[in-house]
């Protein structure tokens, strides 16, 4: 992964600070900050030049490199627009215009300076915290089974000069969170791109396993299928049956809290390849089911965000892994198998394993007497033709997660959106021949793969996010990471900070 390292300070001098490139966000149709002042003077009146010539008005979006000083070898100005209307989104358009100026650059280092710009002391946290986290995830490569990978930016070392626009010490920490989210989420999208061939269940397990090495608070248990039966999984090991490939339920618990304290749980859903078992899927795009374990996928990157911070809450990562492989060991259509719940289960349709995996998850996650349980799962095709890959689908059997869950992502710009688990739909998935169908027929087909898996969780405050379109991308294709941003900032408001 990106070694980034990020630096917060007081410069005294703009002009003579030495940098591989100096960064000067400008307004539109204001006067030079001080440091952009200097750094014009420094080299005879360049910037002022640029803007005269008019090749940079301070646009948002807009770039412009020019020769520095001997001190500052680039300057790098950076269009951040109308200086009332800088917003957040300002800030996201701002992090994405350093980052794409900076590739195919050679500066290794650079300064960014922010005095005089005016923003308010929270608008600064929260763009240094985006910046930090989006050169990150954008300079991740995939890089696993490609022999060149495409270049991503050089930058390893970013200085932020706070001089007159925010305290060192909140800058750093707003770096350091955003550091923390960036590497989540390229840790998230990298298992996700991973082959089915390679990210197996037992592959998966053993990442676990690594992590808990990176970490004195954070401990790995593995529930193997022979322990899954003594604790009656029926529904999980329903679906890996039909592999060779052995499912693994993995558990990760984070201690940073009170000992006491009840965890936060999140469950993710990681079928590693969903073929669709016997109700076998069509060939076009099936490929993209190695994404199926983009629940698993932000889970860990989730815990590792918060290993990395040493976030003092207690949370635990489950995750249901296994492969949905079609055999003459298969589940078939019309099998019922019994859950650890008790509740048996009709399997109308093999491809619905998601819920059947997840369903004893959730059932298994009571142990841990949570504060509250968010599973997250590429769960249904029906919630990509509802909301497309913008938004992920929020369910919850209380409106106060529901709301902390959507603050989150708004606040994180990881946005969810919330959907209806009224009682109206459960009829759709009464079976005749055992408590419960896994399909609910024609319509809603993301709220009753939710209904389906609220009649496992009503025990605790629950939340499910079907991240089925904001998983990943089709093209070009990758894992994005998602909602990793959302799933940390969740649980940093959880421990205040
Ligand atoms: N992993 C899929 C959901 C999915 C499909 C995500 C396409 C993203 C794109 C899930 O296991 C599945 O196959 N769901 C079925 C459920 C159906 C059989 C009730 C679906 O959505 O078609
Ligand atoms: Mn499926
Ligand atoms: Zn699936």
């Amino acid at each position: 992964m990106t070694a980034m390292t990020f630096i917060a300070r007081d410069v005294a001098d703009a002009a003579t600070a030495a940098s591989q490139c100096a960064i000067l966000p400008l307004f539109q149709n204001t006067k030079l900050a001080s440091a952009a002042l200097k750094i014009d003077k420094a080299t005879s009146g360049s910037i002022t030049a640029a803007l005269a010539l008019g090749d940079f008005s301070g646009k948002r979006g807009e770039s412009l490199i020019l020769p520095g000083t001997d001190a500052a070898k680039r300057v790098l100005l950076i269009g951040c627009g109308d200086a009332k209307t800088f917003d957040r989104e300002g800030a996201r358009k701002f992090s994405q215009t350093v980052y794409q100026a900076l590739l195919g650059k050679q500066a290794s280092e650079a300064m960014l300076h922010l005095a005089g710009l005016g923003l308010k002391e929270n608008a600064a946290k929260w763009m240094l915290a985006y910046l930090a986290r989006y050169l990150i995830a954008a300079s991740y490569r995939y890089t696993e089974t490609i022999s060149k990978p495409k270049a991503a930016i050089k930058l390893t070392r970013l200085v932020i000069n706070t001089k007159g626009a925010i305290k060192p010490r909140l800058a750093s920490n707003a770096l350091s969170e955003g550091k923390a989210i960036g590497r989540g989420i390229a840790e998230a999208a990298n298992l996700g791109n991973l082959p089915g061939n390679i990210c197996t269940p037992s592959y998966l397990a053993g990442h676990a396993r690594k992590l808990a090495r990176s970490s004195g608070k954070l401990s790995v248990s593995i529930v193997d299928e022979k322990q899954m039966r003594a604790l009656g999984m029926g529904a999980l090991l329903s679906v890996s049956t039909g592999s060779e490939q052995p499912a693994k339920l993995i558990v990760m618990n984070y201690k940073g809290g009170k000992a006491a304290a009840k965890p936060q749980v999140l469950v993710g859903k990681g079928i590693t390849f969903d073929s669709g078992g016997i109700s076998l899927k069509p060939g076009a795009k099936m490929d993209e089911m190695k994404f199926d374990m983009g629940g698993a996928a932000s889970v860990f990157g989730t815990m590792r965000a918060i290993t990395e911070l040493a976030l003092p809450l207690n949370v635990v990562g489950i995750v249901a892994a296994a492969e949905n492989m079609p055999d003459g060991s298969a589940t078939k259509p019309g099998d019922v198998v019994t859950s650890m719940s008790g509740k048996t289960i009709e399997v109308l349709n093999t491809d619905a394993e998601g819920r059947l995996v997840l369903c004893d998850a959730l059932t298994y996650a009571a142990r841990f007497k949570p504060a509250a349980v968010i599973d997250i799962a590429t769960l249904t095709g029906a919630c990509v033709v509802a909301l497309g890959s913008h938004a992920t689908g929020l369910f919850a059997n209380e409106d106060a997660l529901a709301d902390q869950l959507l603050a989150a992502g708004t606040d994180s710009h990881d946005r969810a959106w919330r959907m209806p688990l009224w009682d109206d739909y459960q009829a759709q998935i009464k079976s005749n021949f055992a408590d419960l169908a896994n399909i609910g027929g024609a319509g809603g087909g993301s709220i009753t793969a939710a209904c389906f898996l609220s009649c496992f969780a009503s025990d605790y405050r629950w939340a499910h996010l079907d991240i089925a379109g904001s998983g990943w991308n089709s093209a070009p294709k990758g894992a994005t990471g998602r909602p990793v941003a959302l799933l940390t900032r969740y649980l940093l408001d959880r421990a205040g900070l």
